[in-house]
């Protein structure tokens, strides 16, 4: 009876932590863009044109460098090729946990959740000006419209 006891009192624990907010933010798993774009189906279209959703197809087709898993840590999403592309959960966290509307309709709830909203320090992770990686400033309006995707909000 004690064991069952423990048992229920840990799992309703368990249940409360996960349900609020996540206090192991490596747990979250990647759903992939196409999620996404049911409901941001303006930044995903205009995601489709940048660079950043052909970086898979680009370091692959490569004449002057050998295309090996390394290039995939810049080149794809979570280090996996079957998530070609610089995808939305590269900047924006994984999205398994956070993606539901009943989460997403709130800020706080979704970076709970594990949503991350991009800094100086998310771009530096691949734009870590060594090599062909060159550096970019994430405050850069031009550039970024065009490399990331268009903002609703300006
Ligand atoms: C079921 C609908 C839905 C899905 C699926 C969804 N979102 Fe959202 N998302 C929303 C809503 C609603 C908001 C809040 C209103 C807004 O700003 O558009 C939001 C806001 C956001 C924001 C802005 C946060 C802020 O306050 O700056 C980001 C970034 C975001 N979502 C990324 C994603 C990513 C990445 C995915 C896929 C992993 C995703 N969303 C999937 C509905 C959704
Ligand atoms: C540390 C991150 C990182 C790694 C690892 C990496 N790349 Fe890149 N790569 C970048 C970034 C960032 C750019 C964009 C540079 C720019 O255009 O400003 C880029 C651009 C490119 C381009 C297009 C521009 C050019 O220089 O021709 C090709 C092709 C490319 N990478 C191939 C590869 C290949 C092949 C590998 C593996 C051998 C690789 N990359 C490994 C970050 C990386
Ligand atoms: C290369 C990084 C990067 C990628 C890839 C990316 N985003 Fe973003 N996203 C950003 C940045 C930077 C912001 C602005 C954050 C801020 O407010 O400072 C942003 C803002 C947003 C916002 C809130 C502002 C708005 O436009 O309404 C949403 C929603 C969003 N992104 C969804 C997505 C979705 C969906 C995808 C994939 C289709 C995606 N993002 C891909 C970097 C990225
Ligand atoms: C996972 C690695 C990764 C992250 C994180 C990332 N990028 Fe990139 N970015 C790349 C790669 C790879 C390319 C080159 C793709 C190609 O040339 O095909 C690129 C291309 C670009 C370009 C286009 C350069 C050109 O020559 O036109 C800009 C601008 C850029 N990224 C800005 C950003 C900003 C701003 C952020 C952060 C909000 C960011 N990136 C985050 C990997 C990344």
């Amino acid at each position: 009876m004690k064991f069952r006891a423990a048992f229920l009192i840990t799992a309703v624990v368990g249940v409360l932590v996960t349900g609020s907010v996540s206090v192991f933010g490596g747990d979250h798993t990647f759903v992939g863009a196409a999620k996404c774009k049911m409901c941001h189906k303006v930044q995903h279209t205009s995601w489709l044109q940048t660079k950043h959703a052909k970086a898979t197809e680009v370091a692959k087709a490569s004449a002057d460098k050998t295309f090996g898993a390394e290039c995939l840590q810049c080149h794809a999403t979570n280090n996996d090729e079957s998530l070609a592309g610089v995808q939305c959960e590269t900047c924006h966290g994984a999205g398994s946990d956070y993606k539901k509307m009943s989460i997403m309709k709130d800020r706080e709830q979704s970076i709970g959740a594990g949503l991350e909203i991009p800094t100086q320090a998310t771009c530096e992770r691949c734009h870590d000006g060594e090599d062909h990686h060159t550096a970019v400033v994430k405050e850069d309006q031009v550039n970024n419209k065009e490399a990331i995707h268009e903002f609703k909000k300006p």
